[in-house]
């Protein structure tokens, strides 16, 4: 067998992996949450359940990758020959390439903002409301955003591990990293922004219950990008010398400082538009936020400018650092799986998605009336399907693996990296412990609680 790709360095596979995590969950989904849930309250529950299931199921998958340093359908074919667990892999695999279909859609929706950013136009939106409603119903422009990020991951992706993702990694995280600063400044100067610090800052615990639990858990796999093939298979090009568990505490960490950033950039601009809820929802960043930049735009035109355009490229580097990820582990698998050429395996998955993705996108305008599921749009669908039904179904089965099918001794020898680590016991058992029981229970919970909504 040839020579398999690999990260050439330690930076590079985790800012790689870090660029995975930090997306569309961070900057939109993550205040949206934060602004329905009430808060402060929230992102303490967050960070709890990141430290305690999110770390243990990513360094699971990190540790599932590294060993067999094969695709995710692939790894699990040999870890577990012959047996149902081989499902697992197909459905991560699966998972990521619904995902892809519709993350498209609105990583295309932050290419089209911040092009009205750039050009100043997003300053004189009279209804942002009716604004971002006539555009995402519009047949063909959203259509067009979509497909030029779809093509931007492509050319990444044909370019390799080490020449596309790991290289483009190293370039738009630390540029992401950088400019956040500039519009968490932006909003701290708007007038009246303190009311949001303080409902940031200050914990109502009255507020939570079981909902807001299991939505901060749900929000925090989706943010870590787990329970599907994405950091398994970044895993399988680490080195032998990464270290698993402190490679996900640096992801979980950098992916946590940006959620908790992108709060403090909403939160205080929202609440200086007195009119305006916190818990506006999904439209936080597409309409809410465009209100914002023009109340900036009318009282000092070039803070508007950018503060606006600031936002929307720290949208859109995050959410296309994402998508790559999600990209990869399905070129992957037909790459080695089917041993097609790595460039022809990644045009079916653009070609696969841009399909999907035209439905989904079409799903706002033309196509709103086609309801394949229980009344969901086609969007709707691939999200509902993917984010909420497959991820859920896949942490719980990684989790058993771990903790349950996989040698003990294997998973000890690739944790201390073949005891050259020391890792102290206790770290060990708890790890075990909650892959073998927490996280099942936990995540089971979302699961069920996620269907019980319907
Ligand atoms: N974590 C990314 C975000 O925050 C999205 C993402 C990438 C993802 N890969 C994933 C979500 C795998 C779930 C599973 O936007």
């Amino acid at each position: 067998m040839n020579e398999r790709a690999k990260f050439s360095s330690k930076l590079g596979l985790i800012l790689a992996s870090a660029g995975s995590a930090v997306g569309l969950g961070n900057v939109w989904r993550f205040p949206t949450e934060v602004g329905e849930n009430g808060g402060a309250a929230f992102i303490l529950i967050y960070i709890l359940c990141v430290i305690v299931l999110g770390l243990s199921v990513m360094t699971s998958e990190f540790l599932i990758g590294r060993h067999t340093h094969a695709n995710t359908f692939d790894a699990y074919k040999q870890l577990a020959p012959r047996s149902g667990w081989v499902f697992q892999g197909f459905l991560g695999v699966f998972t990521a390439w619904f995902i892809l279909c519709y993350y498209c859609v609105v990583t295309g929706w932050t290419l089209k903002y911040l092009v009205d950013a750039l050009t100043g136009s997003i300053g004189s939106i009279t209804d942002s409301a009716a604004y971002f409603q006539a555009f995402t119903s519009s047949p063909w422009l959203p259509l067009a955003f979509m497909a030029v990020t779809l093509v931007m991951t492509h050319w990444v992706i044909v370019r390799g591990v080490q020449d596309g993702i790991e290289k483009y990694s190293k370039i738009l995280m630390p540029v992401l990293l950088l400019i956040i600063a500039v519009p968490v400044i932006c909003s701290f100067s708007m007038p009246g922004s303190k009311e949001g610090l303080r409902f940031l800052l200050r914990p109502d615990f009255s507020k939570i219950n079981s909902d807001v639990i299991l939505s901060a858990m749900g929000q925090a796999f989706f943010s870590l990008s787990l329970a599907m093939g994405c950091l398994c298979t970044y895993a399988s090009y680490f080195g032998d010398d990464a270290k698993l568990m402190k490679t996900a505490g640096s992801v979980a960490a950098i992916d946590t400082t940006v959620a908790v950033m992108s709060g403090f950039i909403i939160f205080p601009a929202v609440f200086s538009v007195s009119e305006v809820a916190p818990d506006a929802g999904p439209g936080l960043v597409f309409i809410t936020l465009p209100n914002v930049f023009q109340m900036a735009f009318s009282s000092v035109p070039w803070l508007g400018w950018i503060f606006s355009v600031m936002f929307y490229l720290l949208l859109l580097l995050a959410a296309l650092t994402s998508m790559i990820s999600i990209h990869e582990p399905v070129t992957a698998f037909l790459h080695e799986h089917y041993h097609l050429r790595r460039s022809t395996a990644a045009v079916i998955v653009t070609a696969v998605a841009m399909l999907f993705g035209v439905l989904c996108s079409l799903s706002f305008g033309v196509l709103n009336h086609v309801r394949p599921l229980m009344d969901m749009t086609f969007f709707d669908f691939f999200d509902f399907i993917s984010a909420k039904i497959f991820l859920p179904v896949g942490g719980i089965i990684i989790s058993l693996f771990v903790g349950w099918k996989l040698d003990r001794s294997l998973v000890i020898e690739e944790i201390t990296n073949h005891g050259t680590l020391h890792i102290p016991v206790w770290l060990v058992r708890a790890y075990l412990f909650i892959l073998k029981w927490i996280a099942p229970l936990a995540i089971g919970l979302i699961f069920i609680n996620e269907l019980a909504l319907l």
